[in-house]
């Protein structure tokens, strides 16, 4: 009777370890398999080191002394440079700074005609195309197409406390794939190097 009983229980403990210890632990260690060390944040982050790692495809000076460098990343230049569509993971930025005045309140200019850098402006503006953007990495429920926006403090790289829905509602009427700069971006693509242009409207209209 005794030796029974006790060969029960052995067989209900290796029931209990087969049917529900064994699986548990297998469904932990494949739950934490799938789990990345560090989740994505969402949305557009910062791009680290673009002055370095991007390359300027233009530079825009406007009639109301405002100058923008234009940035894109690697695998946006090199497809401009191929005359291809931008793919996703493209990546570009806008930085932009007040021309430096004369004593009578001209833009002071250059041997080239171009204005001389001030203060830079306090944000650093950011697009992103991806495919697999979700819901919550958008903070506005409008759309342009496959690109994402944000904005950065220039100094720091923190979030720029703005909204960006004008960015999607602005770039919506872009000539071309949401892009104002897509003449410049062209032309960089020909010549291989930054654009200077000579923008004749003011504020953040498009260029004629
Ligand atoms: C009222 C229109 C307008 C708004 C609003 C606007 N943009 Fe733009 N953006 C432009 C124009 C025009 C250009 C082309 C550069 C230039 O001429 O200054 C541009 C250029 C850019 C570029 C360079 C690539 C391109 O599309 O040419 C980026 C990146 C960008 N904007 C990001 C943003 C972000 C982020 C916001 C919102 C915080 C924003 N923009 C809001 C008009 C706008």
């Amino acid at each position: 009777m005794i030796t029974s009983a006790l060969a029960n229980r052995r067989t209900l403990l290796i029931g209990f370890v087969a049917l529900i210890v064994v699986p548990l632990i297998a469904a932990l260690a494949a739950s934490s398999a799938a789990t990345p060390a560090t989740p994505r944040l969402p949305g557009v982050q910062y791009p680290q080191n673009y002055r370095d790692t991007f390359v300027l495809y233009s530079t825009v000076q406007r009639p109301d002394g405002t100058i923008r460098d234009l940035y894109i990343n690697p695998v946006g230049a090199d497809a401009a440079r191929a005359n291809r569509v931008l793919p996703a993971s493209t990546v570009m930025v806008v930085e932009g700074y007040y021309a430096l005045k004369n004593a009578d309140g001209s833009y002071l200019t250059d041997a080239d005609g171009h204005y001389v850098k001030g203060d830079p402006m306090p944000f650093v503006h950011v697009r992103e195309k991806r495919t697999d953007w979700q819901v919550e990495d958008f903070t506005s429920t409008a759309r342009s197409g496959a690109w994402n926006f944000g904005s950065f403090d220039m100094k720091s790289g923190a979030d720029y406390d703005e909204s960006l829905n004008i960015c999607f509602l602005c770039h919506n009427t872009a000539p071309q794939d949401f892009t104002y700069s897509i003449g410049q971006l062209r032309d960089f693509g020909r010549a291989d190097e930054p654009i200077y242009f000579f923008c004749r409207t003011t504020g953040r209209t498009a260029c004629e």
